[in-house]
């Protein structure tokens, strides 16, 4: 744990705050004078996601934990409140993918993918949603993404996982609709990170971590709740793809599954 005080401001708390979107984000906020909470597995880049937030004059606090772990969460999230105060704003950003494997099926890793893309955003809101409900304000943001629209072939559970974080949001947002508590949902489309390293060149409307955690900065300042899909070309060309036939998304989507031995042994 890392802290300092040296200027005032809300409290926002970013899991996945070590790498790619939520790195992004979390240095975005401490500029813009937030006393950031930070959230991941990884010590080290935790740390030093805090180190420059706070030698950059902001303040910033780093709590290990995997957000799937419900106990381990609500006692990270409890020692950046002890540390920074109440707070205002959570992004619940931590996520996993795996490609979705046909044979066998690979259900340890659609497992993990449910559990941190779709119970660590639960886990997440849980720990906070009382505090902001007694004191009638509160935000949180969902980072889930463009490829809860459709099941893509080959990425089943993550589009599956994103999806319900969708659908969980939803009924959130609208229960809390007159409770002061604002809910967003985040559905970027291909983002550059360590998650999801593109060749930007062979890549649809790619956006790097900086301008989407610029987005969401923005979203989080603007407060109005929703589901916010980008950028916008991304978001229409899902859109469509959601609409089309399974024989042409089949032939459109290239499956990098492993295929079963006696398939591959089939001649092409
Ligand atoms: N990149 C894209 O194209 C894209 C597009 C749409 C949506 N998204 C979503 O954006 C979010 C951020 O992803 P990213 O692209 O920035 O990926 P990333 O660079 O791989 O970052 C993922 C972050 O999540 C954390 N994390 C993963 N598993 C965790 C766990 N069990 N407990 C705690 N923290 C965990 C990682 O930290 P540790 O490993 O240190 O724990 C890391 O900080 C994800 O929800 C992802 O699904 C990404």
């Amino acid at each position: 744990m890392e802290a300092s005080t040296r200027r005032e401001g809300q409290v926002a708390i970013v899991t996945g705050a070590s790498s790619g979107i939520g790195r992004a984000l979390a240095l975005r906020l401490g500029d813009e004078g937030y006393r950031v909470g930070l959230i991941a597995r990884r010590r080290d880049l935790l740390e030093a996601v805090a180190g420059a937030i706070i030698s950059g004059g902001g303040t910033a606090a780093a709590a290990v934990s995997d957000v799937g772990d419900r106990a381990a969460l609500h006692a990270a999230i409890a020692e950046l409140e002890a540390w920074l105060g109440p707070v205002e704003v959570l992004v619940a950003n931590a996520g996993y993918g795996a490609p979705t494997r046909l044979n066998p099926l690979n259900t340890a890793e659609v497992e993990e993918t449910f559990r941190v893309n779709l119970l660590g955003v639960i886990y997440s809101i849980e720990a906070v949603l009382p505090g902001m409900l007694k004191r009638r304000r509160g935000h949180v943001l969902g980072v889930s993404s463009l490829a809860a629209d459709k099941g893509l072939p080959g990425e089943s559970a993550y589009c599956a996982s994103k999806a319900a974080v969708n659908v969980y949001l939803e009924g959130l947002r609208i229960a809390l609709r007159s409770r002061g508590v604002v809910v967003t949902t985040v559905c970027p489309g291909f983002v550059q990170t360590p998650m999801a390293p593109m060749d930007a060149a062979a890549t649809p409307f790619v956006m790097s971590a900086d301008a989407a955690a610029r987005r969401i900065a923005r979203l989080i300042a603007r407060r109005r709740g929703g589901v916010v899909r980008f950028p916008w070309r991304m978001a229409l060309l899902m859109s469509l793809i959601a609409r089309l036939p399974d024989a042409i998304v089949a032939r459109l989507v290239r499956v990098e599954s492993d295929p079963h031995p006696a398939e591959a042994e089939r001649p092409r």
